[in-house]
């Protein structure tokens, strides 16, 4: 039997933050949610949550997540007590209990997996992951025997000089025999400088516990303030514009690029420098993003660009021509073989095939149909005030520049309407609408230097 317990009640002081430490953000998820994640890859039997500081927000974030067992400490009184409270709710376990600290984002599941693995092989009373830092601060340190077995743990506050020059540090990850570590927990003191309950003092009263190094000592940064936020963003960015690159897609300057690792993109795929790609993206092969472009819950089909950007929760077909300076939004759907250029902003709106907006203009709440031409600066005025309504462009309608379409209102096919028009009634098709005024001429105004004449001539 396999249980596992996630360390999430404290406050994380160090973070400076209204909210609680391990619902801090990071690409998309947050801390704790990424270690719940990497627990479930063990398939355990339970999975028990320890909440306190913050705790009807942390459950609320974490309710969209099935089977979890959530455990009040109410008193935030060190790791040690936290445990302790998990006692009641496995009265009948036996087996093995996975310890994992909620703010240990980067974690791999392979670790955790192996270090279960390790645990099982050996039938030590327990197993802690460590790893070898090059700046151990702050962490607890590791004493071994001559054996490997660890003998204890001494936090770093606790640690003399000398001890803090050891660079084995925990990482908050351990597996225990359950019986024995539900044997050792009624010792555990406050005798140390925090005057808190601490885990890791349990290890003065279990034997033998092996130590399991991590390979690569990234995987086991705890992130207690803001600092350690942003460096453990940049680690994952890291992996995954690494895992994306060897599936085929290529990055100009990769450090500027952004992708949140729920994203999916095709091979062939190029993303030019500060392109920043979140939620579920999808991007196409051979499509071209950036530079500085950002696409949020939406989907590119191939072949398109995307130059200079914003899209969200929104959709682009085939072989479509975005940018520079657009702005797609709110449910639109873009169909295949589009153009939509420079300062176009659309807004929960459908395009047919091959429909071109390709210049300063607003498409609010508008169906297009295909080979739609949207004259520069042609704008639906989709308003009055209250309430919004929807505009339709029937195939082959040509706006001319500066319309403008007052909806609701229905633009029939293959219609041509005039530059500088307000067109405020609905259209038939094949059309031709002109709505504004004849130009007013004055001949003769002015003399040859550009005085206004004493007297004009009226016509
Ligand atoms: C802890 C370990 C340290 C280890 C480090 C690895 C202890 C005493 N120290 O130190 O050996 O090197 O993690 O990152 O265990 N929490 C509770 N209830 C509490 C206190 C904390 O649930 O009463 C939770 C926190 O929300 C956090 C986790 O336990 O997710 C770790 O607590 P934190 O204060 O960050 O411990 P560290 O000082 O980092
Ligand atoms: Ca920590």
């Amino acid at each position: 039997m396999l249980a596992v317990a996630i360390l999430a009640a404290g406050k994380g002081t160090r973070m400076k933050s209204d909210l609680p430490k391990v619902l801090q953000p990071l690409a998309g998820q947050s801390l704790v949610e990424r270690v719940i994640m990497i627990a479930r890859t063990l398939h355990a039997d339970r999975y028990l949550v320890i909440v306190g500081y913050g705790s009807e927000q942390v459950k609320k974030a974490l309710a969209h997540i099935p089977d979890l067992t959530f455990v009040e400490q109410h008193e935030q009184l060190g790791t040690g007590h936290a445990i302790q409270q998990v006692v009641p709710y496995l009265k009948d376990f036996t087996g093995t209990l996975v310890v994992l600290t909620g703010d240990s984002p980067l974690l791999r599941a392979e670790t955790v997996q192996d270090l279960a693995k390790t645990h099982e092989q050996s039938e030590s009373a327990a197993t802690v992951l460590t790893a070898v830092l090059p700046d151990p601060s702050g962490y607890g340190r590791v004493f071994c025997d001559q054996y490997s077995y660890i003998e204890r743990i001494i936090e770093h506050r606790d640690c003399n000089a000398a001890q803090r020059k050891n660079r084995r540090v925990s990482t908050g990850v351990y597996c225990f025999r359950w019986a024995d570590l539900a044997a050792a927990l009624p010792r555990l003191t406050t005798n140390n400088d925090q005057k808190e309950y601490y885990l890791t003092e349990v290890f003065n009263f279990l034997t033998p516990v092996l130590a399991h190094d991590v390979a690569d000592y990234e995987e086991s940064f705890g992130i207690n303030d803001r600092q350690q936020l942003a460096h453990a963003y940049d680690v994952l960015q890291a992996r995954v514009r690494s895992r994306w690159m060897d599936c085929g897609v290529t990055m100009i300057l990769p450090e500027t690029i952004t992708i949140d690792d729920t994203v999916e993109l095709a091979a062939n795929v190029t993303l030019e420098p500060h392109t920043h790609l979140r939620g579920n993206t999808k991007i196409g092969a051979h499509s071209h993003i950036g530079p500085s472009s950002y696409i949020e819950n939406s989907t590119i089909g191939e072949h398109c660009t995307v130059l200079f950007s914003v899209l969200t929760h929104s959709q682009v077909g085939d072989g479509c021509r975005v940018g520079p300076y657009t702005h797609i939004r709110q449910q639109t759907v873009v169909g295949d073989r589009c153009r939509v250029g420079n300062f176009v902003e659309i807004k929960n709106s459908q395009l047919g095939s091959l429909t071109n907006a390709a210049h300063l203009s607003y498409l609010g709440d508008a169906t297009l149909g295909s080979h739609v031409n949207i004259g520069a600066g042609t704008v639906t005025a989709n308003y009055d005030g209250f309430n919004k309504f929807r505009t339709e462009v029937g195939d082959h309608t040509k706006t001319g520049s500066n319309s403008v379409l007052v909806a609701p209102i229905t633009v029939g096919k293959n219609v041509n309407i005039g530059a500088g028009s307000v067109i405020t009634t609905s259209i038939p098709d094949n059309a031709l609408a002109i709505a504004r005024l004849p130009p007013v001429i004055k001949p003769d105004y002015y003399d040859d230097q550009g005085k206004k004449r004493a007297v004009q001539t009226e016509n």
